[in-house]
């Protein structure tokens, strides 16, 4: 085999899966090898039916499955086979022991060092693609160099930037690729052995190298940096409704000055998904760990004010629909914490749904990705509620088969993911089938409000001013 190299990744996830399959296409002389422990992870990435959903996703897996893409669970074989081997495995939060519910769980690095260590035969390249603590690095490096081969690992951290929901056109298109590495002639050439793999398609200048730390660092702080912004937008949100000040219109006043920039100012129930809420506890421990305390609650406070905003949606929703809930019928549409993406990892919709079944809604979920069994697993793993401590969990909740059924004969109708078909629906038809007053909770504002109140629906919407509440001067 004449391959100009092999690389091995093991953690066939959303990083894992998509990020391969970019080299793979990007690269075709480089041979790819996806491994999981899981082989039912492994077994769908080999059909069409891929475990993740991502726009563009499957079209790049077809193009290179079975030509330099492969994914396997014989995970001894490709580490042996590989120059260069990504650790992509997930980094959950402690849920016990020491920094229980704040510090970052590495075990899954570590055991991943650990069977490099193990079934090596010659030095490799060992890249960390997690999002880790800042010093994971020396830890994998310290396993790595135990094993009594004689063996010399180079380790360096990559961490990756993408978004899910645009994965593949973050990763064909990168804003930057960060690699960091020890900065001795080893360190250095590790480096530039990476560095050669992303410049066949990442312009040379959008690729930086660091030290280890900054680069296993500057993750969490990329994360916690648009959390932050998230977080500040939504504490206005709350402001506006308490004043008849437009979030929107501010979002577009503050951001149109290119010091503060346009993105990520838009309100909503809250961030979720798996990486904002755990690199921000990550960063809020470190700094813990080193004494840190008012740096710590400086950050700790993004996720106070998520959590806030969560709860906040909840209690409108009741004490707008005259302070109960109780055996009424509540379309919720969209699941998923973000559009293009069926993944419910911390969705603040599963927040919703909790206090809605807590005041004994009936709720019909409609989302175009979401599985019903994925919803469980994720209550039960961040709500701790399930069926055996929480009665009539699976009945109260409805998996709707679209928006129609979810919202007939519903008091209310609940906007809780951007998805795009939401603004393309018949919201007449919508109306007549509801239950009068027909009400909108619109926690992404992503409706036209004047069209659904023309129609007859009473709207509220995040950070919009009340029309029933608020006049102009
Ligand atoms: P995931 O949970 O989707 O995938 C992780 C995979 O690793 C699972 O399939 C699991 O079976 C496998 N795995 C666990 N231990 C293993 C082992 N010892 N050997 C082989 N495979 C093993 O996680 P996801 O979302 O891909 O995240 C991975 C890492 O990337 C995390 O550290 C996360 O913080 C980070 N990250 C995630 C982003 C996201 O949008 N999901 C974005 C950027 C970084």
């Amino acid at each position: 085999d004449d391959w100009e190299l092999k690389i091995c990744c093991m953690g066939a996830g959303y990083v894992g899966g998509p990020t391969m399959a970019v080299i793979a296409k990007r690269c075709p002389k480089i041979r790819v090898c996806v491994v999981d422990i899981s082989q039912k992870q492994i077994d769908a990435w080999k059909t069409d039916d891929l475990p993740i959903y991502e726009p563009g996703l499957l079209e790049v897996v077809q193009e290179c499955r079975g030509r330099n893409l492969f994914f396997s669970t014989d995970i001894a074989t490709e580490i042996e086979a590989a120059d260069i081997i990504f650790i992509s495995v997930n980094t959950p939060t402690k849920t016990q022991g020491i920094g229980a519910g704040r510090a970052a769980n590495i075990k899954n690095c570590e055991l991943c060092a650990r069977t490099i260590a193990d079934v090596a035969t010659t030095g490799k390249i060992v890249v960390e693609k997690s999002t880790v603590p800042v010093r994971t690095a020396q830890a994998i490096a310290r396993v790595l160099q135990s094993n009594e081969k004689g063996l010399k690992f180079q380790v360096l951290s990559n961490p990756e930037f993408l978004a899910e929901g645009t994965a593949i056109a973050d990763l064909m298109n990168p804003d930057r690729v960060l690699i960091g590495g020890q900065q001795s002639e080893e360190g250095l050439a590790a480096a530039a052995k990476l560095v050669s793999v992303y410049a066949h398609w990442v312009p040379r200048e959008q690729i930086i190298t660091t030290n280890l730390w900054s680069s296993e660092l500057s993750k969490l702080v990329a994360n916690a940096f648009l959390a932050q912004r998230v977080s500040s937008i939504n504490s206005i949100s709350a402001l506006c409704e308490a004043t008849g000040a437009d979030v929107l219109e501010i979002s577009r006043a503050v951001g149109m000055d290119d010091r503060i920039g346009k993105r990520f100012l838009q309100p909503s129930i809250g961030f979720g998904g798996s990486c904002f809420q755990k690199d921000i506890l990550n960063l809020v421990y470190l700094c813990e760990t080193y004494g840190l305390n008012e740096c710590a609650a400086y950050w700790n406070q993004v996720i106070l004010m998520n959590d806030f905003q969560k709860k906040r949606f909840s209690e409108k929703i009741v004490a707008s629909m005259f302070n109960t809930v109780t055996g009424k019928k509540i379309a919720m549409l969209g699941y998923a914490f973000k559009k293009d993406t069926g993944d419910v990892r911390e969705t603040p919709s599963m927040f919703v749904l909790r206090d809605l079944v807590h005041e004994q809604a009936n709720v019909h979920v409609y989302d175009p990705q979401v599985k019903r069994e994925d919803m469980w697993i994720e209550m039960d793993y961040t709500c701790g509620m399930n069926k055996d401590n929480t009665p009539r969990l699976e009945e109260s909740v409805v998996t709707a088969p679209d928006a129609y059924a979810a919202c007939e004969k519903a008091h209310a109708l609940l906007i809780l993911t951007e998805w795009d078909e939401f603004k393309t629906y018949d919201y007449k038809k919508i109306y007549d089938s509801m239950m009068k007053p027909a009400f909108v909770f619109d926690g992404r504002n992503l409706l036209d409000h004047d069209a659904l109140r023309a129609i007859g629906f009473e709207v509220h919407a995040l950070g919009k001013p009340d029309p029933l509440k608020f006049s102009d001067l």
